[in-house]
């Protein structure tokens, strides 16, 4: 829920949404005087009646105990998600490490292996042919490989493949967490089944494999986690919630005596569903980081006793250049970062990095604010020109870049747009109209649907079908003048 919190306080920041965690020793005195103080801090937790919040330190891994538990010669590990990008480096890295029996487990069947030699030999390029590489690169090393088709989040299937893995090896000596879906989209927009297929993995599967696996004393239990869960970010409500959740599990699971390691990766350079959603590495206070480095990382985590580590580098250029609320407190050290002069002026000619390339209006002539929010455009969905008309999505656009974008033009103007501005002006022509304060005559938009003439019925049949969202219409009623045929 703090991980949902976290994301609903992004999205509506009209909403004041705050997380205090107590336990039963603290008394409600204290969270009343929490209220009244009116404090800012977006997550807090009381241990009998003392306060803490949650701060971003700088740490080296050699400053945690070290684990004397290694890879085991012959030892049987599963990696879930293990055809996934991660997943499948992951196994190489075990392979590496020992000859071992790794089991794959992964949600989409995957073909038998009299017809390995069939796909590669007619479809070589494929993703399959890709995996098919990848799995004998690693029997070529000396290690077996299964792939087992299982959704982790079903109860039933989950047991059984573990049963046949136990049953077939003798043991099971570690879990590697791969399994992920990428979130993307407001809340508003969310249904509960979109949701749950993102929790799904990382929520209940996490639980499942804790629960059947218990009777293994595994040496490694690994949950492959985000920087997401710790930043939020627009439309990643349910991704921020799944992954907060196997931050948390990894603490319980220790309490109870148990190995347990979450790892918050920041995105992996061209790898899995950062590379599929086209994650801007400028855009995050973390930066990207090359898989052989993440692998280098995980090798020196899984030698020391930790229960979370957030690995990676802090994005320096970015703070230069961004400024927003986070949601978490940072130490004086990584305060120094935020302090320093920011490199982007606002308002400026030179403002924009890119050399805008605009298309859409015949006369070819378009206003300062079009041409600087071209530039953006272009940065952030990364094409060469924009076309005035065209809506954010229609231009590639997704809600992970939404965050981009508009991170982006909040450097340009400030306090002037949030996340809901930018899905009820979508285009290039009505961001600027709206930016200008002075609506233009002589635009026409480029579809008859966006136009504030449109009768109300029509709207309204676009709105249902989804092809308007509801901070458009919104807008829409709060600018329309209203006729007889609207009766
Ligand atoms: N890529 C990054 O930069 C990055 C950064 C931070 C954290 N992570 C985390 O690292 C993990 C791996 O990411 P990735 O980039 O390798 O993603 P990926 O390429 O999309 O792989 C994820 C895999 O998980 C499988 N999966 C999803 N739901 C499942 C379920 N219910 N049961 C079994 N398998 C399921 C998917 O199978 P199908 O293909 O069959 O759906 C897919 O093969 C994820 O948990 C992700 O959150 C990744």
């Amino acid at each position: 829920m703090f991980g949902l919190a976290k994301v609903v306080a992004q999205e509506y920041p009209q909403l004041k949404c705050r997380c205090i965690d107590l336990d039963s020793a603290t008394a409600p005195s204290t969270l009343w005087a929490e209220w009244e103080a009116g404090e800012e801090d977006f997550q807090v937790a009381y241990r009998e009646n003392v306060r803490y919040v949650e701060r971003l330190e700088a740490q080296t891994l050699q400053a945690a105990e070290p684990q004397a538990v290694s890879i085991r010669e012959n030892g049987v590990y599963l990696v879930t998600g293990g055809l996934g990008d991660i997943g499948l480096q992951v196994a190489h890295y075990l392979g590496n490490k020992q000859p071992v029996h790794l089991c794959l487990l992964a949600r989409s069947a995957f073909p038998a292996r009299e017809q390995w030699a069939e796909i590669v030999r007619e479809q070589p390029h494929s993703a399959l042919a890709g995996q098919i590489g990848q799995i004998r690169s690693i029997e070529d090393s000396g290690s077996s490989v299964e792939v087992h088709t299982v959704d982790v989040a079903d109860e039933r299937t989950l047991a059984d493949v573990l049963q046949t893995i136990r049953q077939q090896y003798g043991a099971i000596h570690g879990v590697f967490h791969c399994a992920g879906v990428a979130g993307e989209g407001l809340l508003i927009n969310k249904g509960r089944a979109k949701i749950a297929q993102v929790l799904a993995p990382k929520v209940v599967g996490t639980w499942l494999l804790d629960r059947y696996t218990e009777q293994d004393r595994l040496d490694f239990f690994v949950l492959f986690s985000s920087v997401t869960s710790l930043l939020g970010g627009l439309g990643q409500a349910d991704y921020t919630a799944a992954n907060a959740y196997l931050d948390a599990f990894s603490d319980y699971r220790q309490a109870k005596g148990r190995q347990s390691v979450t790892i918050n990766w920041p995105a992996w350079n061209d790898t899995g569903m950062a590379a599929r959603y086209r994650i801007q590495k400028e855009a995050s206070p973390f930066c990207g980081m090359h898989p052989d480095k993440a692998i280098g990382i995980l090798d020196a985590v899984l030698r020391r006793k930790l229960a979370r580590v957030i690995v990676g580098e802090l994005n320096e250029a970015h703070f230069q250049t961004h400024r927003y609320p986070l949601p978490f407190a940072i130490s004086p050290e990584i305060r120094s970062m935020f302090a320093r002069p920011v490199a982007w002026e606002p308002e400026t000619a030179d403002a924009t990095p890119l050399a805008p390339m605009l298309t859409g209006r015949t006369d070819h002539t378009y206003s300062a604010v079009e041409t600087r929010l071209a530039a953006v455009w272009q940065k952030v969905l990364g094409i060469p020109e924009a076309n005035v008309y065209q809506s954010f999505q229609e231009a590639g656009g997704n809600s992970i870049l939404a965050t981009s974008l508009v991170k982006e033009i909040e450097q340009l103007y400030p306090g002037r747009i949030n996340i809901a501005t930018l899905f009820a002006y979508p285009s290039i022509a009505k961001m600027a109209e709206y930016l200008e304060n002075k609506p233009s005559a002589h635009e026409t938009p480029r579809k008859a649907g966006e136009s504030e003439t449109v009768p109300l019925q029509d709207k309204l049949s676009d709105f249902l079908k989804g092809n308007v969202s509801m901070e458009n219409i919104l807008d829409y009623l709060d600018q329309k003048e209203w006729g007889e045929e609207d009766e």
